[in-house]
């Protein structure tokens, strides 16, 4: 019977820099997903690859002197031998720059026009002459000029395509609220009522301004908006309108895309749109996952920590960060990242958990039967319970990864990893080794643990695909024996089966020292001079009582939406600890809605209430300036209660 198809993507990443572990979450889930499609018997195409068109490579490149594609050229190489280092098995790799892809983009920007959905209009906004750049009214600085170098913008008009997108407006608001598209549904609910209630606007999708990008065909003034060239890269890597490959009418339309939820919008209205306009079906799923961030900020390489995938794969093993980065992260939710947290789940769940029930399994069948079990069977008190939670594992893992949920189905497997350790516990096998007369149910109960790891591990292999044949080579496992059917099953293994002990799987690591030596490389990697800004004088002199005037609070974010009016005012519902508040906060050009939502913030809470562009605010999000006249909010540790005082 031929395979069932099945196709699975991750964002095309920008090769602007150095790939962190906050890029390897994404490609991780997306290779564990395809791995365990695989091994339930499906024909996968897993796809990846980098976006290398748009204005920040052009200037990337201008700055270190060399060509755009030299420029990517490099990076892209960097991402490669992070995806090979982090034992990422993709089927497809896809660079925006590959011929066939620029061809499939010009083709589909030229039927959108044909359709009528892509028209000549007029951008028109406020102009950088020296940077040669467009921006909107919320993008300008402080003072109203370029966000780039700081010098006066003009208004200006410019000549430019837009694609219609009201006549896909219903269509994909039923596709976000009546179907299960979107995972996890509740984001849907946020992208609705901030972009398709308010009224979709047509989309601008063609820059005249710089020149690195897929030229318009008729009209090659203008390059092709670096969206619609990313987006097309899931069909154009089929083969769709080229002739590079030729398997788009087997895997389109895919099982899922994965994505970040920054660019959620993007895949989740504007592709849906440049879909129904090309009458092409839609994706099945959208995964959206939140951001690994690290003080509640998204993570990039120059928060201070150690961020490195290659540093920590080196000190810890590949397979351990895959395994922490999928563990901690809950779909649709944030992770924060900690060196400590990190260490310390790869010491309880590998160290002891997994590596301990092996190496205690192993080293047992070695020192009572001299590495190979008799032909026993132990069917006594705790067996059943053991031999049910093994058997019953592959459908829960199932359906975990049904749901893009790989943390939880990683949850579960533990489950099965402790379960079988506390059976160690219980069944005592040092006190059966005892008495000759036990000699047959403590083989049993050996065999009842290899058969435990073997379900376990089979199970395991497609999130931490290096660890796992070790284990099969320590417990005596053939390649047929791990198979995705002998998952569900008892009583695979060979009952006179001949064990090997093999080096330490996962070595303990002592979390006082590790930090030590992690904190000299941050502190050898940290950069060197801190931007300068122009110090504001110290206001002058207050006594304590007056500080004490000021009511600072701790408050959470239950709810985000930009103030219809304005550009720059973000609309905040807070949970004060005292019945909830509402805020409206000057942060709107360095904050989405989606980045506040479930964070805690400090608010000035006895701050006189005023009403801003015709909505009230009580109280005031406390934010710091960056040296380049940005605003930064305050973050307090999240742990700290909901209108808990600070003094
Ligand atoms: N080029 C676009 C995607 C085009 S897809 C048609 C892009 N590239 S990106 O390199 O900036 O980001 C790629 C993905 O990595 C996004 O989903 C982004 O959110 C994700 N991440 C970048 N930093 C991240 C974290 N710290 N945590 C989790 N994901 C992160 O956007």
């Amino acid at each position: 019977m031929a395979k069932k198809p099945y196709y699975i993507t991750t964002p095309i990443y920008y090769p602007s820099g150095n790939p962190h572990i906050g890029h390897c979450y994404t490609t991780v889930a997306c290779d564990s997903i395809a791995r365990y499609r695989r091994m339930q018997g499906y024909d996968v195409m897993f796809l990846t690859g980098t976006d290398e068109h748009g204005l920040k490579i052009e200037q990337k490149a201008a700055e270190k002197g060399v060509t755009p594609k030299q420029y990517v050229d490099e990076i892209v190489e960097i991402f490669k031998k992070l995806w090979s280092y982090m034992n990422v098995d993709f089927d497809r790799y896809i660079r925006t720059t590959d011929d066939y892809h620029v061809e499939t983009v010009q083709k589909i920007f030229k039927a959108l026009y044909d359709k009528g959905y892509i028209y000549k209009g007029e951008y028109s906004g406020k102009y950088c002459t020296p940077c040669e750049s467009f921006w909107t009214d919320s993008q300008l600085d402080e003072n109203g000029c370029c966000p780039e170098c700081h010098r006066e913008v003009v208004e200006a008009k410019e000549e430019a395509y837009f694609l219609k997108m009201s006549p896909f407006a219903d269509r994909i608001e039923k596709l976000l609220t009546e179907t299960d598209f979107l995972q996890p549904k509740t984001r849907a609910v946020e992208l609705v009522n901030n972009f398709i209630k308010p009224g979709l606007e047509d989309l601008c999708v063609s820059r005249t301004t710089f020149k690195w990008g897929v030229p318009v065909t008729f009209d090659d003034k203008h390059v092709v908006y670096v969206w619609i060239d990313a987006l097309s890269n899931y069909i154009s890597a089929l083969g769709f309108w080229n002739d590079a490959y030729n398997d788009y009418d087997k895997f389109w339309p895919a099982d899922v895309h994965m994505v970040a939820k920054d660019i959620m919008r993007f895949h989740a209205i504007i592709w849906p749109a440049m879909l129904m306009a090309l009458d092409l079906p839609l994706p099945k799923h959208l995964a959206v996952h939140g951001w690994i961030t690290f003080n509640g900020q998204k993570m990039s390489k120059s928060l201070g920590n150690v961020v490195d995938p290659f540093v920590l794969g080196e000190r810890y093993g590949a397979d351990a960060i895959r395994y922490h980065i999928l563990r901690e992260m809950a779909l649709g939710a944030d992770s924060s990242f900690s060196n400590e947290i990190m260490i310390n789940r790869i010491n309880s769940d590998l160290a002891n958990g997994l590596g301990n029930l092996v190496s205690r399994t192993v080293a047992m069948v070695e020192k009572y039967f001299g590495g190979t079990l008799p032909k026993e069977k132990a069917e006594g008190e705790f067996d059943s319970e053991l031999i049910a939670e093994m058997t019953a594992l592959r459908a829960k893992v199932d359906e975990f990864i049904d749901k893009t949920q790989i943390n939880n189905a990683l949850a579960e497997i533990f489950k099965v990893v402790s379960r079988a350790n506390k059976y160690i516990d219980e069944t005592a096998p040092w006190v059966l080794a005892k008495d000759e007369a036990n000699k047959p149910r403590l083989a049993g109960v050996l065999y009842n643990l290899l058969e435990a790891i073997r379900v376990v591990s089979s199970l395991l292999c497609p999130f931490m695909p290096s660890t796992m044949p070790k284990i099969w080579e320590q417990i005596g496992a053939g390649e047929a024996d791990v198979t995705y059917e002998n998952a569900e099953k008892y009583g695979v293994l060979f009952a006179e089966v001949t064990v090997k002990r093999g080096d330490v799987l996962f070595p303990r690591i002592d979390v006082e020292k590790e930090i030590e030596e992690l904190n000299s490389i941050i502190a050898k990697n940290a950069p060197k001079e801190e931007p300068e800004i122009e110090v504001e004088p110290v206001a002058p002199e207050i006594a304590f009582d007056d500080f004490m005037k000021v009511d600072l609070r701790v408050a959470k974010v239950t709810a985000c939406e930009k103030v219809k009016k304005s550009k720059k005012l973000l609309c905040l519902q807070l949970d004060d600890g005292m019945g909830g508040r509402q805020v409206v906060s000057g942060i709107a050009q360095w904050y989405s809605p989606e980045d506040l939502i479930g964070k805690k913030v400090v608010i000035v809470a006895n701050l006189k209430p005023v009403t801003l562009c015709g909505v009230e605010s009580k109280g005031m999000i406390v934010a710091g300036d960056t040296a380049d006249g940005d605003a930064k909010v305050i973050f307090p540790d999240q742990s700290l209660p909901c209108g808990s005082k600070i003094h």
